[in-house]
């Protein structure tokens, strides 16, 4: 699948599952932008990758939003695949007394940004009839587990965000479509304070294993591509059978 010429820009590039798709897109000859905060595992990324744009910000953060698309668009001209992939776990009950600041900080980040990062880049996704993949999560359908009550709001945002943003944009040739992992080896549980080993997750998948990064990676590529040219605003699920239990 080439990507040549193409200008792929991956929020939360910096690790797991963006990581393994800013180095996919980079394999397949686009011109690839990696977001993320953490500059040692940005310089990680970059170093597999063929002369990416490597952008230190913060999605939530209003002015990073707006130097992601303006440093993107001075480097390279255009924007031709979104992937909105920057999230955080965070867990927690309704009974918490700081339950609120969790869910502005999932809702801020899961949400907001990647709202506030795609209202700035759709003028240019038109420019050249391109595509947005958001990256969801299966806890936006299912609970795998209570404590993620705000985590899978967030995530059922997203859901809802990519139906209605595939029938605003359809008229103008832009695609938008939605990926939702299970688990999936990746630094998010550590960055949520979880340090569960991720293979302790493997029994309760009807496969009786969980997801790489880099086959999120190919199913982002897929949607991207023209393969996937009459595919927009649904929701594919990557999850070793996992919703079938629920
Ligand atoms: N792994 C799973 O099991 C799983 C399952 C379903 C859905 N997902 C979703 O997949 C996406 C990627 O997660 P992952 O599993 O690959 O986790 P990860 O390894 O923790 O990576 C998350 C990425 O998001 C970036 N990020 C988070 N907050 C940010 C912010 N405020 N500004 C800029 N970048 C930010 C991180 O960058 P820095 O650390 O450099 O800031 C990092 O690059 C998330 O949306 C997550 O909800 C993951």
């Amino acid at each position: 699948m080439s990507f040549a010429n193409k200008v792929v820009l991956v929020t939360g590039g910096s690790s797991g599952i963006g990581a393994a798709t800013a180095i996919l897109f980079s394999q397949e000859g686009a011109n690839v932008v990696i977001v993320g905060r953490n500059e040692t595992k940005l310089a990680d990324v970059a170093k597999k990758c063929s002369n990416p744009l490597v952008i230190k910000a913060d999605v939530t953060i209003m002015e990073d939003a707006k130097r992601i698309i303006d440093e993107t668009i001075q480097a390279y001209g255009k924007i031709d695949v979104l992937v909105n992939n920057a999230g955080i776990v965070r867990y927690g009950s309704i009974l918490d007394e700081n339950i609120l600041e969790t869910f502005d900080e999932l809702m801020e980040t899961n949400v907001r940004a990647l709202f506030h990062v795609t209202y700035l880049a759709v003028p240019h996704i038109i420019e050249t009839k391109g595509n947005i993949v958001n990256i969801s999560s299966i806890a936006g359908k299912i609970y795998p587990d209570s404590s993620l009550m705000a985590y899978g709001v967030s995530k059922a945002a997203v859901d809802h965000l990519t139906r209605g943003l595939g029938l605003q944009l359809a008229k103008y040739g832009v695609r938008v479509n939605n990926i939702s992992p299970g688990p999936t080896v990746s630094d998010i549980l550590i960055n949520a304070g979880n340090d569960m080993p991720w293979e302790a997750l493997a029994p309760a998948m009807p496969l009786g294993k969980i997801c790489d990064a880099e086959e999120i990676a190919d199913m982002i590529m897929f949607l991207a591509s023209d393969k996937a040219k009459s595919i927009t605003g649904v929701d594919y699920v990557i999850d070793n059978g996992k919703m079938l239990t629920k």
